[in-house]
């Protein structure tokens, strides 16, 4: 690949802001988890609604989510970038087990970890997974989701984080 297309490619989906989110694992492989931006809803209309999220394959928590066969996707409130930075190991050496140390999380009804503060919380078995490239897409299908009191999602976008800013009151 030609290194500017690589990197025209990385400029424009910088200024594509999108939602953060821990995904998490627990079971026979393992704890683990981390921070991604690629959660993305797949559909509310199947026998149980579905999202993606895509891992490079060299992360051992898209290991870790392929032999559990279960995960949860906790999508980020907008106070919470320290925990996006601890999950991407940005605060602790690699070690995904310390991870878990440094937040608040409770098993919810899969036994996947839901960290204390998400403003939402997905509980997802896998349903299928395709390695494309660098990257495992893995598709949920979602079993249970938690909501919490505040609806405001922590945003990165241009390299940063953000939140968003509503522009304009619809009439009623
Ligand atoms: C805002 C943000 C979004 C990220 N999105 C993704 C993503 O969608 N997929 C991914 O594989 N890594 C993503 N990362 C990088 C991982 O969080 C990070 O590389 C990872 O935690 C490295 O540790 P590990 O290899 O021990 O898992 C993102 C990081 C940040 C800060």
């Amino acid at each position: 690949m030609k290194p500017e297309l690589r990197m025209q490619f990385l400029e424009g989906m910088s200024r594509a802001a999108t939602f953060v989110a821990v995904v998490t694992t627990d079971g026979e492989a393992g704890r683990f988890g981390v921070t991604i931006s690629s959660l993305t809803s797949v559909s509310a209309d199947g026998e149980h609604p579905s999202l993606l999220a895509c891992l490079h394959h060299l992360s051992p928590a898209a290991d870790a989510i392929l032999k559990n066969r279960t995960f949860c996707a906790n999508l980020l409130h907008e106070d919470q970038h320290d925990v996006s930075d601890l999950f991407a190991g940005r605060m602790t050496s690699g070690e995904h087990a310390g991870r878990f140390d440094r937040t608040a999380w409770t098993p919810g009804a899969l036994g996947q970890p839901v960290l204390a503060g998400a403003t939402a919380s997905f509980q997802c078995q896998v349903a299928t997974s395709v390695l494309w490239e660098t990257h495992n897409i893995i598709i949920g299908r979602v079993t249970d989701v938690g909501l919490s009191e505040s609806p405001s999602a922590l945003l990165y976008g241009q390299r940063a984080y953000r939140r968003a800013v509503q522009l304009s009151h619809h009439a009623s």
